[in-house]
């Protein structure tokens, strides 16, 4: 039996209020904290840095699962390192050397992993499936939160929780499927048959009502 971690993104939180906003989904029973990183180059919008990544840090003990949505990646990687990020993620496709910056993000203590858009084939796995703690499929185009679910993402989840499982069953090291981008309460269910086992919810969890009872009731309901 797979175990199941939700890591809500505080990119639909309230930004005035953040350390509230983190501790509380903490309170309410998230497995991480998922903290979107976009640059204005990579992507079409522009977030947060190190400083804050350090700031939540101070906030709540739950680990940060830091998504670079941002080119060139290694000096961002090796900060977020140093201001207190757990696990690392980036696209292949904004490093000019993968196994460089798998590498760099595992010496700094952190865990690694790769990121894949909607359209982004998945031949960047081929050569680094032992260096990898996760791997994450976005299932909307990377830049903003409140997208709807491409359903096109679920044959894709599931045919790398078949690498996943090939993989461990040759005495491979254990690797995080996470899901990113549109995750509901009505659209869990099918991404976890898919094979996933880690989902990112932005507008889902910040958008509930009130925020302790809200948060918790969404976190939840994602459970059952
Ligand atoms: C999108 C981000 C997502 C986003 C998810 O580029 O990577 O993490 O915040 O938000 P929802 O759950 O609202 O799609
Ligand atoms: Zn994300």
């Amino acid at each position: 039996s797979r175990n199941f971690r939700i890591a809500p993104s505080i990119l639909s939180a309230d930004f005035a209020r953040l350390g509230e906003e983190v501790r509380a989904i903490e309170t309410a029973g998230a497995d991480l904290v998922h903290f979107d990183v976009m640059d204005n180059h990579y992507v079409p919008n522009l977030t947060v840095g190190p400083m804050v990544c350090e700031a939540v840090r101070r906030c709540v003990s739950v680990p940060i699962d830091v998504h670079l949505m941002v080119r060139p990646v290694d000096r961002l990687a090796a900060d977020f390192a140093k201001a207190g990020a757990n696990l690392i993620t980036f696209h292949p496709e904004a490093s000019e050397h993968i196994d460089r910056t798998l590498s760099l993000i595992r010496e700094s203590g952190c865990k690694a992993g790769l990121v894949f858009n909607p359209a982004t084939p998945l031949h960047h796995l081929d050569h680094v499936m032992d260096r990898l703690d996760m791997i994450l499929l976005m299932s909307v185009n990377p830049g903003f939160g409140g997208q709807s679910f491409i359903a096109s993402t679920l044959p894709k989840i599931a045919a790398v929780r078949a690498r996943i499982d090939a993989h461990v069953a040759a005495g491979g090291q254990p690797i995080w499927l996470e899901v990113d981008g549109g995750i509901k309460i009505d659209n869990i269910g099918a991404v976890a048959r898919a094979g996933a086992d880690t989902f990112v919810a932005g507008s889902a969890v910040f958008g509930a009502p009130d925020p302790d009872g809200g948060y918790r009731g969404v976190i939840s309901r994602f459970r059952e």
